[in-house]
């Protein structure tokens, strides 16, 4: 089964068709940072405006890419998979639409896929097993404990299979990700922010600065990240500081950048830790676009061997959004009777 996979939740527009559920026809992602980078973070209104003028011809692209003809005769797919919640309601609105259009021109079955529970999916679909040189089964993988952290989510889960997913903890406040932004354009290292803090640390001190994680209540399986922010703040511009103050001279960027990554890294992996003790599970899958970050996966692998259990990354391209993780997780929806009709809509908020 091929299945068209769209992804516009926030500021990629990502387009790919999948075969059932695993091998990678075409995964094409534009970004838009270009456009938001000189503010810091994705303008909404900006981000919508930028996937109505890119979708239609990325799709073109795409499609041929695939070898798929896309005008005329239908297209050899067999469903239309669409990213449609959470996210940023006008650019969802994009995607949505226009899968519901090619689903109704093509007449191929529509089905709504949970953004969230697709970056999970992009870990687990590149899995595979060294001895038998072959994808890992549903069934080798689950259950397991998620961990997805990306530039709007933050959320621990108990994974039982492809398609279910039950929500043990999430961010009180910023994302992850999001305060990796948010810091990196404090300290002016531009966007977006983690791959930036993460350059920038490599030249500085884990431990120059103490940054004190936010844990919450005892046995808490959410996250807050703001206070951290607020403290990197404080720590390179003075007590009570606002964005426009400037930087101390006396600060050394890579130390404060180094400092903040160790704190955020180890904050989410003693939150991941806890909730794999209390689960007594043996898989943790990490997904989105910080499990990208280098000593985030250090810390992880480490302490997955000291506590013996298996962990699963996305490959860096799956990391961040793309449409691969929708068209793949779609597939095993549509396979499990999942479908949508045309009165699909976009839903900004994340599932509780
Ligand atoms: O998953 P994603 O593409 O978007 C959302 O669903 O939100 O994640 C984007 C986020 C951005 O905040 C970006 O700064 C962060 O992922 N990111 C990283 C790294 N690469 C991307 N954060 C830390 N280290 C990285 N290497
Ligand atoms: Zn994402």
């Amino acid at each position: 089964m091929r299945i068209l996979g769209i992804e516009t939740t926030c500021d990629e527009t990502g387009i790919a068709v999948v075969e059932d559920g695993r091998r990678i026809l075409v995964n094409r992602v534009l970004s838009q940072v270009p456009l938001h980078e000189r503010f810091g973070g994705v303008v909404p209104e900006i981000a919508s405006r930028a996937h109505v003028e890119a979708i239609s011809w990325i799709l073109e692209a795409a499609l041929k890419e695939a070898g798929l003809e896309f005008r005329g005769a239908r297209p050899q797919l067999d469903g239309i998979a669409v990213a449609y919640r959470p996210g940023l309601v006008g650019s969802l609105l994009i995607g949505v639409t226009a899968a519901k259009c090619l689903a109704w021109a093509w007449r191929l079955p529509l089905v709504g896929v949970d953004h969230i529970h697709a970056h999970i999916y992009a870990a687990a679909m590149a899995a595979k097993n060294p001895e038998r040189d072959d994808f890992l089964m549903e069934e080798e993988i689950f259950p397991a404990v998620s961990l997805v952290v990306s530039g709007g989510h933050t959320a621990l889960y108990g994974s039982q299979s492809w398609t279910e997913h039950t929500l043990f903890g999430a961010t009180t406040d910023d994302a992850a990700g999001e305060a990796f932004d948010k810091v990196a354009s404090i300290l002016k290292l531009g966007y977006p922010g983690g791959p930036a803090i993460s350059k920038a640390a490599e030249e500085g001190n884990p431990k120059a600065c103490r940054f004190t994680p936010a844990f919450l209540e005892a046995g808490s399986l959410d996250f807050s990240f703001s206070g951290i922010k607020t403290a990197v703040l404080y720590r390179v511009k003075g007590q009570n500081a606002c964005r426009d103050t400037p930087l101390r001279p006396d600060i050394s960027i890579a130390d404060v950048a180094a400092s903040f990554e160790e704190t955020v890294v180890s904050l989410l992996v003693k939150k991941l830790a806890r909730a794999m003790r209390r689960e007594n599970a043996g898989t943790a899958i990490v997904g989105g676009g910080v499990a990208a970050n280098r000593r985030l996966r250090q810390h992880l692998d480490r302490l997955a061997k000291k506590e013996d259990y298996r962990i699963f990354y996305p490959p860096p391209s799956l990391c961040t959004d793309n449409g691969a993780m929708i068209a793949g997780l779609g597939y095993w929806l549509l396979q499990r009777g999942r479908r949508d009709s045309l009165a699909l809509d976009a839903d900004p908020v994340a599932a509780r």
